[in-house]
């Protein structure tokens, strides 16, 4: 399991702006594609997208950050990202690796990141050898401390994971989604509109309100998959990121922003990925 340590403190304004991305599936060779479309050029078209609306406070990446496994393409994200100037951190999805808590890397794997009137805490659902995500004691336990500090000091939680919490009407991934999430949600629910849940893994825009709290799920910086679909099936939307600006009072706006500049075409025939 890939190990989330550590709180880091940022100095934010009244009010953070952050950058969910996710699903960025960088394969070990740059140029490597996936559906059809090179997820390099994806990538870094959702990041000339973030350049548009800079600065952001952090930038939370949910997984699936590499398509094998390869510890080239996590140095390649960490290099792409970097040019926007603001923290990463970085959840694993079903397609990451799993590495030693001594990876030169691990500094992007944070437990908990404090801004102004607002914590995020991030939430390990990786099943190593498992497509579907499961929330194991420690994240489940780490969300019940991260719930209770909330109510103690009235600060406001967005809780970040690859997998969502339910499914989100597709029912070849709903069967993926965490498979004890609805304990989370029961957790989660004592706070209710203070709380909100950022996922992966689905590849599309979704906003469902469970237990009280919003549970959003973003675009794939590379392909997309179609809402509503029984199957694995491709869509034509563009790549895309979701900013979230949080306000210290506990008010938050989101907004997906979607890559305009140059067009991918996703292999619409395509029966599945791995
Ligand atoms: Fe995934």
């Amino acid at each position: 399991m890939n190990p989330l340590s550590g709180d880091v403190r940022l100095e934010t304004a009244s009010v953070s702006r952050v950058i969910q991305l996710s699903d960025t599936h960088l394969m070990r060779e740059r140029g490597g594609s996936l559906v059809g479309i090179d997820t390099d050029r994806s990538l870094a078209a959702v990041c000339r997208l973030i350049k548009q609306v800079l600065p952001v406070d952090a930038l939370l990446v949910t997984g699936d950050l590499a398509g094998d496994e390869a510890d080239q393409a996590y140095y390649r994200l960490s290099a792409m990202l970097t040019p926007l100037e603001a923290p990463s951190f970085w959840l694993p999805g079903n397609h990451d690796a799993t590495w030693s808590s001594e990876h030169p890397l691990n500094t992007h794997f944070r437990r908990r990141i404090q801004l102004s009137g607002w914590d995020i805490l991030m939430l390990n659902t990786q099943q190593p050898g498992e497509v579907a995500g499961l929330l194991p004691d420690t994240e489940l336990t780490a969300l019940a401390e991260a719930v209770a500090s909330a109510r103690e000091t009235g600060r406001h939680l967005l809780v970040a994971t690859h997998h969502p919490l339910r499914g989100v009407g597709c029912d070849w991934l709903d069967e993926q989604s965490v498979q004890n999430g609805a304990t989370a949600l029961s957790l989660l629910a004592s706070l209710g509109a203070r709380a909100v849940v950022i996922s992966g893994h689905v590849h599309q825009d979704s906003d469902q309100t469970h237990s009280g709290v919003k549970c959003l799920t973003v675009p794939s910086t590379c392909v997309q998959f179609a809402p509503q679909s029984v199957q694995f099936r491709a869509d034509e939307e563009a790549p895309g990121c979701r900013l979230l600006e949080l306000y210290e009072d506990g008010k938050w706006h989101t907004q997906v922003l979607r890559v305009s500049d140059e067009v991918f075409a996703a292999d619409l025939t395509s029966r599945g990925y791995a």
